[in-house]
């Protein structure tokens, strides 16, 4: 599809869904080891009719559920995926969405949580509920214990030297904050340079620009090559003496494209710059080992790898961290404190200041616990197969247009797929998908408006999957998004 006709087509109309009838949203659970659930039924095929209305015409359209036949076959093969395995643990996987299974599909956005972190969360509430490093009391001690134990569990999971070396942020945001404000600013000089890439998330992108505005340093973006992954050839030409620290992401959260990490320290090392890591999709997916990357920085947030919202963490080397001035002033930050001036903890505390999320990170550290248990690479070897079945299958819905590289031999993609359909607004597609079908995707930028841009469209649709998601998801959500292509375009 010419990208200049959906950059027209998205310019000029608006979301046929969003001047439609909205329908309430309806929620019933369903026992994930009942004869009701979508796995265990022994219904071979069932068609549903629905009707929808649209301005004032009514339209028809069904859906078939033959594939629960397959499904059968494969179990009584005893071909049992890991999504199979694992779905039971999560609980909210198991509910009707909008009168249909749910097929949740938006994990890049934020991923669902296993039983064993919802139980760390309540236990830490019903418990042992206190404030950390304050108290000398019970509580308060056993807090601290289990705070500070989920920091070691981070550092373990992605191999760092230290536990000191982790430090909990709000989320992957603030921790690219800290480093762009504390970092950045005491070491940027005016025409100094940062290297991104156009594939950033704005939670990559805005913090350098402001700081950039404040010390003069200059932003160069590497822009994609002919595959849509970016052009690593390119950045490697960008080094210089001037290029003080290199700002990329491990796994693109639209390309699904994979950056040689290893190789990209190793250039930016070569002329004194530092190397920060947005490791938001890959520290969910696969091993990441901050010692063989060598990276300066990386950073990464709960809420993505099975944990709760509202904790991330970011890692930093100890002599680097131990350089750089704090980010936030306030309690636990803190030496010495007098009227005219203060004196600062050593890391990690320094860039800690106030009461933490303690209940988050001891659930962030019971995620790393459930994950570590599967075995990162078990799981990463599973979303493989996942991604590959998922492009392929995509790629037969007719005038769609997949975003990133294609996936081969030399070419791994994350488990997610970035799409456009032929003069179908992605608005459209991931709100008929809901409404009709429980199929949960992603529409709109992503947090990546330049890389949009340059693809030539203002949104696109979104299907990421994580480890739970079995190939029988893919299938239904491929059967729904070809009965939501034919329901837009019995329009036209
Ligand atoms: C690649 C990437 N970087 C950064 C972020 C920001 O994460 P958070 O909103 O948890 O700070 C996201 C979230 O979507 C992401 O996908």
């Amino acid at each position: 599809m010419p990208s200049s006709t959906l950059t027209l087509f998205n310019l000029c109309c608006n979301s046929i869904m969003e001047t439609v009838v909205h329908k309430l949203p309806s929620f019933k659970l369903l026992n994930p080891t009942s004869s009701s659930s979508h796995y265990c039924s022994t219904t071979t095929t069932t068609r549903t009719s629905k009707s929808f209305r649209v301005g004032s015409r009514r339209r028809s359209f069904s859906i078939s559920a033959s594939a629960s036949a397959v499904r059968e076959d494969n179990q009584a093969l005893g071909s049992v995926s890991l999504g199979h395995i694992t779905r039971p643990d999560f609980p909210i996987l198991h509910q009707e969405v909008n009168g249909s299974r749910l097929v949740y599909l938006d994990n890049a956005a934020t991923s669902q949580k296993p039983t064993a972190v919802l139980n760390a969360l309540q236990n830490y509430y019903e418990a042992y509920n206190s404030n950390v490093h304050r108290g000398i009391h019970y509580l308060s001690a056993r807090a601290t214990d289990e705070y500070e134990l989920a920091r070691k569990k981070v550092a373990a999971f992605i191999n760092a030297l230290d536990s000191r070396e982790i430090v909990f942020t709000k989320n992957a945001t603030e921790a690219i904050n800290l480093v762009a404000y504390s970092w950045g600013l005491s070491n940027l000089k005016p025409e100094d340079e940062v290297i991104l890439t156009i594939a950033e998330h704005h939670s990559a992108i805005v913090p350098w620009q402001l700081v950039a505005q404040k010390t003069g340093a200059i932003l160069k973006f590497v822009s994609l090559n002919q595959d849509e992954a970016p052009d690593v050839d390119n950045l490697r030409q960008m080094f210089s003496r001037k290029t003080k620290i290199v700002v990329v992401h491990h796994v693109s959260n639209t390309l699904a494209s994979v950056l040689p990490i290893e190789e990209i320290v190793l250039w930016a090392h070569d002329v004194g710059a530092k190397v920060l890591v947005d490791a938001c999709q890959s520290v969910p997916h696969m091993v990441v080992n901050v010692q063989s990357l060598n990276v300066d920085f990386l950073v990464a947030s709960s809420h993505k790898m099975c944990g709760p919202t509202g904790v991330g963490f970011l890692y930093g080397k100890s002599e680097l961290l131990s350089a750089m001035p704090p980010f936030l002033g306030g309690g636990e930050m803190i030496s010495d404190v007098f009227l005219d001036h203060s004196t600062y903890a050593e890391p990690p505390s320094r860039f800690e200041a106030g009461t933490p999320a303690i209940g988050e990170a001891i659930g962030l550290g019971a995620a790393i616990d459930y994950l570590s248990r599967l075995g990162m690479q078990k799981i990463h070897d599973y979303e493989i197969e996942l991604a590959k079945y998922l492009y392929e299958s995509l790629l037969s819905v007719p005038n769609i247009h997949v975003y990133g590289p294609a996936p081969s031999e030399n070419v791994d993609r994350a488990a997610l797929c970035s799409f456009n359909i032929e003069n179908i607004h992605p608005t459209d597609i991931a709100t008929f998908l809901d409404q009709q079908h429980g199929v949960a995707i992603r529409s709109g930028h992503h947090c990546a408006q330049p890389l949009h841009r340059h693809l030539g469209v203002n949104a696109s649709a979104r299907a990421s999957l994580h480890f739970y998601n079995t190939k029988e998801d893919v299938d239904d959500f491929i059967q729904a998004l070809n009965d939501t292509v034919n329901f837009f375009n019995s329009f036209k």
